[in-house]
Formats: structure tokens, sequence, C-alpha cells
């Protein structure tokens, strides 16, 4: 017979930078909601679970990083897994159900669960319901949310079919055993355990300086809204039957308290560090300013290789905190420590990205995304807060299974956050741990270095395009949260130099982004805009290596950049030219996408840097296929490394008169030997 016990299910999550492990969690959450029992752990967790003998079915959830490997987390599993002396029935016990997470930007999209998912395949585990393949590209959500609505069935159907042997309900019983970090359980959340306990308390001095920098804009902000919200009230469309049906989640798992003495919880593993010099590198009326900032690391010790990126933590806006808190009615509350604990009867966890007894301003500026589009059980968990009908039921439609295009178009595609939806729902009063618990981790933002330490000893260059998010009905025009942040230190350069850049992480040693090992090795480099960074590190290093050692053969090196206008956007102009005329570039090859063309009208003229690398096929093919040489990709990851890698295969296709497939096949290789590398972005 089948008992509740049947009904539990374990999740192994891979995650690299948590999405995984936040969409695992939800459907833990989700649950018991639906008659289940889920146990959930890592991958990496080993001890906590055993596929071997694992007869619930299994739900993995896994991510995909670098070339298309599987998440850090996963690594000991995979290796696990692809044990050449397990047998071809070794898992023919196991019924899973696999989601993928990739990024159709980059090269072997979702392949880290694909590599698990064919595998399992392989040892004889059974599929109960088709792998999702989600793309972060057009949005995770597209694929998770259908995936994890048609979960449910497919777990019903599966313990249905489980249920029918008494052997397997006997040792569905056992699992029971089982101790796992977390387990959600079909207790009820009361909603009145939430208590929020607010002692107002002065901070030090040291902590209420934080989140200063930056001037407010409020009052632009207001006057927008307030058009907003009278726009939104109107078009409350009436309650339909489907928003109706969606089901209840929890409220809360969280209780925060705000209390004495916060004790200001610095992250660990970054460092502060000065900006030394902060230059524009584009015309004022170039399509996008391009700006360089050079990083004074001497204090901190860091070594860096050309190549290698640094992560910066950037606070979340100082005006956007103020409003938050203003909005949640916790402006006068905003230096008291805060504390996090887990409701009693819950199984959930403390997000770790909280840190306890922080100052609620530091934890809003420093350790949670506000920028982030609220998810849909975001949406749904605020309609419990909101007392306006109409509102409440608009939010319901936002996130019911029908809504999915309305929410794509309201939320994800419209950049709104938190703040635009609380001032488009001015009704909606959610509590502190609605946020902690929907908020996703504050994240680094990486950059390349552009610089060599050996020319710019104790020094880094960053350099990067201020992003622009033009207005909208639903917020104002506003920055790149990092880019903005940075570009705002750029006029701050008038002040005395070492303005504090906050926390900048050691650098990220890339594992391959680098010059061959052998200097004689020829290298192609394609950088266009701001791609051109890592390789203005590599021609510094090979200029000061060429000067030390002059005797030496150094390979050819080929560098194919590209910008709009060659008087406005041209970056690093003086400094290529330098390296052409020294020999160190033997080959600078520049196109200019808007320049009109010269008097004598070239016809066809390269625009773009795909058109010159096929201009120079030959070369570029045979510094790939008879020197042995490497190609380096950096920039945009959307539309140019799409391109260039299509070039690349043309290239290779005419050279050895190949189709296109075993031209695939070819440049494959080249990535498998680390001869082809990408550093690319969206
Ligand atoms: P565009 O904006 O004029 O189209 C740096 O951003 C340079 O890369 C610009 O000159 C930009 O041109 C160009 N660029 C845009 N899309 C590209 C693509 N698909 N391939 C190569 N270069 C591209």
């Amino acid at each position: 017979m089948p008992c509740e016990v049947a009904a539990r299910f374990l999740i192994l999550y891979g995650s690299q930078r948590g999405q995984a492990q936040s969409i695992a969690e939800e459907i833990c959450q989700q649950a018991a909601e639906h008659g289940f029992t889920a146990d959930i752990s890592c991958l990496s967790n080993q001890h906590n679970y055993n596929l071997d003998s694992e007869i619930r079915p299994v739900v993995f959830m896994v991510s995909t990083t670098g070339d298309g490997d599987p998440p850090d987390t996963a690594q000991k599993f995979v290796r696990k897994i692809k044990n050449k002396s397990l047998p071809h029935h070794h898992f023919s016990h196991l019924r899973y159900a696999l989601l993928a997470l990739g990024d159709t930007n980059y090269a072997n999209f979702c392949n880290g669960g694909k590599t698990i998912d064919s595998r399992l395949q392989q040892l004889g585990a059974k599929h109960f319901y088709p792998t999702g393949h989600a793309d972060d590209g057009t949005g995770l959500e597209v694929v998770v949310d259908p995936w994890i609505e048609g979960l449910w069935d497919a777990l019903k159907k599966t313990f249905s079919s489980m249920a029918t042997s008494d052997q397997q309900d006997a040792d569905l019983s056992d699992c029971t055993q089982d101790n796992f970090h977390k387990t959600a359980s079909g207790q009820e959340k009361n909603k009145s355990d939430l208590e929020v306990d607010l002692h107002l308390l002065k901070l030090s001095e040291a902590d209420s300086q934080k989140g200063k920098e930056i001037k407010s804009d409020s009052s632009d902000v207001e006057t927008l809204s307030t058009v907003l919200v009278a726009s939104l009230k109107q078009s409350v469309p009436p309650l339909s039957q489907s928003a109706l049906s969606v089901p209840a989640l929890p409220a809360s798992y969280l209780e925060v308290r705000l209390e004495q003495e916060p004790v200001p919880s610095d992250k660990d593993g970054y460092h502060e560090v000065s900006i030394s010099k902060a230059v524009q590198l584009t015309q004022d009326d170039a399509v996008k300013a391009a700006i360089l900032l050079e990083l004074d690391i001497s204090e901190q010790n860091l070594a860096y290789q050309p190549g290698d990126g640094f992560d910066i933590l950037c606070p979340n806006r100082a005006s956007e905190v103020e409003e938050l808190l203003l909005r949640l009615d916790l402006q006068t509350r905003k230096n008291c420590a805060v504390q996090v604990n887990l409701l009693k009867n819950s199984t959930a966890k403390v997000p770790l990205h909280i840190p306890q007894n922080g100052s609620l301003q530091f934890i809003l500026t420093w350790c949670l995304e506000i920028r982030s589009a609220p998810k849909k059980a975001f949406v749904r968990a605020l309609v419990d807060f909101t007392q306006n009908g109409s509102e409440k039921r608009r939010l319901l439609e936002l996130c019911s299974k029908e809504g999915s295009a309305d929410y794509n178009s309201f939320v994800r595609d419209a950049n709104v956050c938190l703040l635009d939806l609380l001032r488009a729902f001015p009704s909606c009063l959610p509590p502190l741990s609605l946020l902690f618990e929907h908020l996703p981790k504050l994240q680094p933002r990486a950059y390349s270095a552009a610089s060599s330490s050996l020319q710019h000893p104790g020094k880094v260059n960053l350099v990067f395009n201020v992003v622009e998010f033009p207005a909208r009905p639903e917020h104002p025009a506003r920055k790149g949260l990092c880019t903005g942040w940075l570009a705002g230190h750029v006029s701050s350069i008038l002040r005395p130099l070492g303005t504090p850049c906050r926390r900048l992480a050691p650098p990220r040693p890339s594992s391959t982004f680098h010059l061959p090992a052998d200097p004689s090795v020829p290298v192609v480099m394609v950088g266009p805009g701001t791609g051109v960074a890592p390789f203005i590190g590599f021609l510094q290093q090979r200029e000061k290596e060429r000067e030390a050692n002059r005797e030496a053969t150094f390979g050819e090196m080929w560098l194919f950049f590209g910008c709009r206008h060659k008087d406005k956007d041209f970056l690093f102009r003086e400094e290529l030219e330098r390296f052409a005329h020294n020999g160190t570039l033997s080959h600078l090859i520049v196109c200019f996408s808007r320049d009109e063309p010269d008097a004598a009208g070239t016809v066809n003229r390269p625009t773009y840097v795909q058109h010159n690398l096929r201009l120079h096929a030959k070369n570029v093919a045979s510094i790939l296929l008879k020197d042995k040489g490497s190609l380096y990709v950096c920039g945009d990851a959307k539309n140019m490394a799409k391109d260039v890698n299509d070039t690349l295969l043309e290239i290779i296709g005419n050279e050895l008169q190949i189709d296109k497939l075993d031209a695939m096949k070819t440049v494959a290789g080249l990535r498998e030997e680390k001869r082809y590398l990408q550093d690319i972005w969206s």
C-alpha cells in the first residue's frame, strides 16, 4: 500500500553560482504542497546519498560552467560515475529526472547536465520525466517553470507505479532513516510564527558611512513611480480562473529580528583597493563610453597573469537601498543589527549570504541582489502581503502558469526589480524575511585584466563599457549596477587619488586564457571593443619579454580589432600602434563598423572582425593547422563570438576541403587542445 513515506524523493544539485541550488530549493519547498517529501543535497556532499542503492526517484539539477564543464561541486560525482569499471546495468534500479542549466551564448550548451544525463543512461538509469534544458541567455524560467509544473504529475505517476510493488514499499520505508541536511516536510507553516522584533540601535560611525558615496536621485524616481502606479491600476484586468488556481506557497520560513550592536560584517576574500587612475578611452560622442581604471594592488600583493580576471563586488546603489528602506517602513531602523533564525518546525536553511548581526543597511547594500528580477515564487509570496484586491489579482496573474508571457514582458524583459514592483503595487508591504528568502546573493562582477604586471608593477587595469538601461514605464533610466558604480569613480578622480574601490577579490586565474607557455608559438587574437582588454595584457607582457631577451624566438602575434569609429572609440590606439611599430604585434588589423567608406569607396570593406579574418583566411588557417598556434576570442558572446566561430568553420572547411561537420570536429579538436580559447560575456 502506498503510504505517506512512499511519496519521498531525492533532489541532487550541482551548482556553480547558486542558480541550480536555488531552483532545487524551490522544488524542495514546493514538494510539500504537492503531497511529497523531498530530501535535498548538493552533489558534492557524497556522504548524504548513495545512488548505488537509491530507490527513491531522483531529481537532478545541474548547471554548466567554463567550456561546458559540470560545476565544481559536481566534479567528484562525475568522476565517480565515469569510472570505466562500472557495469552497464549499474544504475538500472534508478529512476530520475534531470534539469540542465546552461546559456546558449556559450559553447556546449547545458553540457554539465548532458554529461551526467548520458552517463546515467549508459549505466541503465531510466528517465521518469524528460530532461529539461534551460537557457540563461533567454531566461531560465521559460523552461524551468513549466518543467517544474510537469514534474509533480510525473512524480505521482512514478510513485503509483512503484506502489504496485510491496517490496518497493518496504524499501522506501527504510529510506526514512536517511539523514539529510534539509527536508521539506509537509508541515504547514504558521504565519503567526513570523516574528519581527525591532530594537532600534545606534551603529558605529564607520558602518553608518557605508552607502553614502552616491548622491540620491530618489526625487526623480518618485515622480516616475506616481505615473506608473496610475497606469498599472487602470490596466488591472478582472481576475481569471487560472489566477485563482495558483497554489499557495508557504508565506515565509525565516524569522528576522533587528537588534542592538551590529557587528559590521565584512565579507571575506575581498580586498579594498584604491583607484590610482581613471581614463575615459572614448570620445564624448562615442556610442558607448569605455573607461579604464587603474587599481593599486601593491599593498595586497596580488599576483596575476595577463588573461586572469578579477571579481569586483560593488554595493547596491545607496539611493535604491534608501528607497527600499523607506518603502518597507524601515528607514529609521537601518542601523539595527539583523538576526535571522528559522521559524520553529522549518527545515529550510538560513541563506548563507546573509550574515548574522550585520546592519540592515549593510545587508541590503552588500549582500542581496536587489536589482534582480523577482522570480515568480517571489511574486506569489508578495500576494499575501498585498492589501488592495486588484493589486493582489494582478500579482496572481503575473505568477500564474498562464501568465508566463505576461510575466516575461512585464518583469523580465523590462528589467523590473523588487523596488519597481513595490512602486507599482503600493499596497504591498512584504516583511524582511520575504526579501531574505527570495533575493539572491549579490554577485561579484568579473573583469579581465587589461595589463601586465611586468609593465605595471603593483597595478592592474580594468576596462569596461558603461551599461545603460533606458527609461521604461516601469522604471527610470539607470546604469548597470557595477559599471555605473565604477564610472561614478571616474568623476571622483578630480578629488585626491586613492578613492577606495571597495572589494576586489583576489585574481581569478584563468585556467587556460594565457599566452602559450612556449613564446615561439604564433597566436591570433580576436577582440573587438572592450574585448581587446586581455590582449593589451598579452602584448604588454610580450613587449617586456622581447626587451629582456632579444635573442629568443617569438611567434607571430596577430590582433583583429574592431570598433565603430576610428576617431571615437579606437581603444588603446596609441599603445596598439606602438606594439605594431616595435614588432611586438606582427599584424594589427582593425575595422570600423560605422565609418563612412573612404573616398575610394572600397566595396565590401570589412566592417567586422570576422570579415578581416576571412580576408586573412590563409594565414589564420596556417597558424592553427600547421604551426599549432592558438586562437583567442574575447568580447560579446551573443553575436560576435558566434559569428567568429562560423567564420572559423568556413576558413577551416575551405582550407582542408572538408564539409561543415568535419570542420566542426576539427574546431572541437582545437578547443580540446586548448588552442581555441574564449573569454566571452553576454
Ligand atoms: P556595430 O555596433 O556597429 O554593429 C565593438 O562593439 C564592435 O563590434 C563594434 O564595431 C560593433 O559594431 C562590432 N560588432 C557588433 N556585432 C558584431 C558581430 N556580430 N561580430 C563582430 N563584430 C560585431
